[in-house]
């Protein structure tokens, strides 16, 4: 099977509250979606790149991945799982059923190549397929319905994981499940979740917790010191 690249960058960034859609933000000088990028196909494995953008978006021809001729762009949807599937649409015809597809958000500029490296030999060989994810470190309260919320019961989470990106997925697979969740009106925050729906059980790959996706301005600052360090 072969390799492809997701990486919906559609989104327009609102808890930001940037002059910008947050892909489009700078660190140490570059966008972060061309931090992304890079950092994905440094990798080498991949046939092809999709990325969704929103049709809004006037900033792609200043990227640098813009020139990069691995990397194909598409129409984004109203939700990511949207964008999502309006990329695997895009790639019909170049990808086969049994092929497998990377998703990984524009705003986790910070991915480690390990684990990226890591995913894909972990999963190689299964049938379905799986994502990086975190232990939650994090003591966890549920809050009962009254206003200010106060604590009901402290949620067990040992068995409790963050759910992370790359998601690894077959092609074929991957699309069926986001089209049934879209057309069944299922929430789906991830690709995971798409795959769980329709009756799988996705591997949990060990991730590193500072794969944070950026969300918020704190989060600049944050990304910056981590892919100094890294
Ligand atoms: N995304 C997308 N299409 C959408 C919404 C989001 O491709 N309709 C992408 C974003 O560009 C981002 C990733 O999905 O790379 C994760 O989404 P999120 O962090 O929520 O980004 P935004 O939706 O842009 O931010 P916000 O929710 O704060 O508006
Ligand atoms: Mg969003």
């Amino acid at each position: 099977p072969r390799f492809w690249l997701i990486v919906p960058a559609a989104g327009i960034g609102q808890r930001m509250r940037a002059e910008c859609p947050k892909q489009y933000l700078k660190l140490h000088n570059r966008f972060i979606l061309d931090i992304t990028l890079s950092r994905l196909l440094d990798n080498g494995q991949f046939d092809g790149c999709m990325v969704p953008l929103n049709p809004r978006d006037h900033w792609w021809p200043d990227s640098e991945s813009a020139r990069d001729e691995r990397v194909q762009t598409c129409t984004g949807g109203a939700e990511r799982a949207d964008s999502v599937l309006a990329a695997l649409d895009a790639l019909d015809g170049q990808a086969a059923d049994k092929d497998w597809v990377l998703v990984h958000d524009a705003a986790r500029p910070c991915l480690h190549p390990h684990d990226l490296a890591n995913l894909i030999d972990s999963l190689a060989e299964h049938p379905v397929g799986g994502l990086l994810a975190a232990p939650v470190a994090d003591t966890l309260k549920q809050a009962g319905g009254e206003q200010p919320p106060s604590v009901e019961l402290t949620v067990d989470r040992s068995r409790l994981w963050r759910a992370l990106t790359p998601q690894m997925f077959r092609f074929g697979a991957l699309r069926q499940a986001l089209a049934e969740c879209l057309a069944d009106g299922q929430p789906v925050t991830d690709e995971s979740s798409a795959m769980e729906f329709s009756g799988n059980m996705p591997v949990l790959v060990e991730g590193r917790p500072d794969n944070i996706k950026i969300t918020v301005p704190s989060d600049l600052g944050l990304a910056e010191f981590i892919l100094g360090r890294q």
